[in-house]
């Protein structure tokens, strides 16, 4: 298929609904999944979202040549591929976006889709994203005075601060750098010392950058602690590095007070029953998953981050949970997102570098609102689809066009 941008002989009007837009962009766009690829794909440069070379990139079939892909792993024998989608209908922040997903699940992009529009009419998605402070851990076992550590690493915190900001001079320059240390004894009847360095990693998802910093401080810090110098690695818990989402919709929106109802008790019992609080995690991790991976973020590490995020209390508690209010219900959820618009595969896959054109975001921090929204919305979508006619009819639905698919490409196996 080859994306052709002539102008037409008589162009059609965008099927774009006339809400007043935000920076230009309505994310609702009715019928969208009625069109061919090649009209989406239209579609979307005519709203400005995609340059025609990115619209030529998705029209050869998106992804990653097999020589980028050579340079990327180890032992590469092809690529793998996944279908790119679009999710509509989100607003975030007062910001109309649409949110690239790739997944293999089908349902997952159409229930967020449906999940955002509900939230539309109460203003959809709003939220807060802490600084990008990322968080390395220094190990050392056998520490001959544990009690006395503290002190003896507090009275040089200003010198491992500097030598940490040595250590990553380029982002120092670009903003971020150490800002603050702390010395843990996670099990005292142990004497195993942990000093956690505090980094702000601007738009970079950081990882390598503080596993730089946490090499760095080791030896002052093997000086001033004592003991066996054990690891030095960032945590996938970053603590520091947090998102909150909240989102409301009203009961008739819903389908009615009885949909309300279903879908807050659905939310009591995950927050009553582990067992429960997992599966209800993973139907929000569907949407952050999906986004992570169209826009190449290290969906592994998120995914440890928000189910230790979970546990922290002692007990498996869900992400997101959704109350009653006087006209319907309020969502909201929060868990760490070490996330970044530049580094890693951002820079280096053709792909990935169309879905951030696509969703526009300015900075990491953003980025985080967005992947939590898309959470959020495929967590209420899941509630209502099992609060109401149960989860299964959707499903047998897009399992019948997959099996199509399997019969069209040579028959099941
Ligand atoms: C399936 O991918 C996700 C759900 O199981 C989530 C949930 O039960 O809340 C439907």
């Amino acid at each position: 298929m080859t994306f052709d941008l002539s102008p037409r002989a008589n162009p059609r009007p965008l099927d774009v609904s006339d809400e007043a837009p935000s920076r230009g962009l309505v994310s609702r766009i009715p019928g969208f999944y009625t069109k061919t690829l090649a009209e989406r794909l239209e579609q979307l440069f005519e709203l400005g979202l995609l340059s025609e070379g990115a619209c030529d990139h998705l029209a050869r079939g998106g992804g990653l040549s097999i020589d980028v892909a050579d340079h990327m792993s180890e032992n590469v024998v092809a690529c793998h591929g996944l279908p790119l989608s679009v999710a509509l209908n989100f607003r975030v922040q007062g910001r109309d976006v649409l949110v690239p997903m790739a997944v293999e699940e089908p349902s997952v992009v159409a229930a967020a889709s449906n999940a955002a529009r509900l939230l539309r009419p109460a203003g959809g998605f709003e939220g807060h994203a802490t600084e990008p402070i990322m968080t390395a851990q220094v190990q050392f076992d056998d520490v001959p005075d544990v009690p006395g550590v503290t002190a003896r690493v507090e009275a040089h915190r200003a010198e491992i601060l500097r030598l940490a900001d040595e250590a990553i001079p380029g982002m120092v320059r670009r903003g971020g750098g150490a800002r603050d240390l702390e010395v843990r004894v996670p099990s005292p009847e142990h004497d195993l010392v942990v000093v956690h360095l505090y980094v702000h990693v601007g738009d970079a998802m950081g990882a390598n950058i503080v596993d730089s910093v946490a090499e760095a401080v080791a030896p002052r810090l093997a000086e001033l602690v004592g003991g066996r110098r054990g690891l030095r690695i960032l945590t996938n818990l970053p603590l520091r590095r947090r998102v909150s989402v909240r989102a409301r919709v009203s009961s008739e929106t819903l389908g009615g007070e009885e949909v309300a109802d279903a879908i807050a008790r659905a939310s009591r019992f995950a927050e009553l029953d582990p067992y429960r609080a997992v599966t209800h995690n993973k139907g929000f991790m569907n949407g952050v998953d999906a986004v992570a991976v169209a826009l190449g973020q290290d969906f592994r590490s998120l995914e440890a981050g928000a189910h230790a995020y979970a546990s922290l209390s002692g007990r498996y508690l869900p992400l997101a949970t959704w109350r009653r209010t006087s006209d319907g219900l309020s969502g909201e959820a929060e868990l760490p997102m070490a996330v970044g618009t530049v580094g890693g595969a951002t820079g280096a896959h053709p792909g990935v570098r169309v879905a951030f054109e696509l969703l526009a975001v300015d900075s990491a921090r953003e980025l985080a609102l967005v992947m939590a929204s898309a959470g959020l919305a495929s967590n209420l979508a899941a509630l209502r689809a099992l609060a109401t006619e149960g989860i299964q009819r959707g499903h047998m639905r897009l399992h019948a066009r997959k099996s199509e698919l399997r019969e069209t490409a040579g028959g099941e196996r």
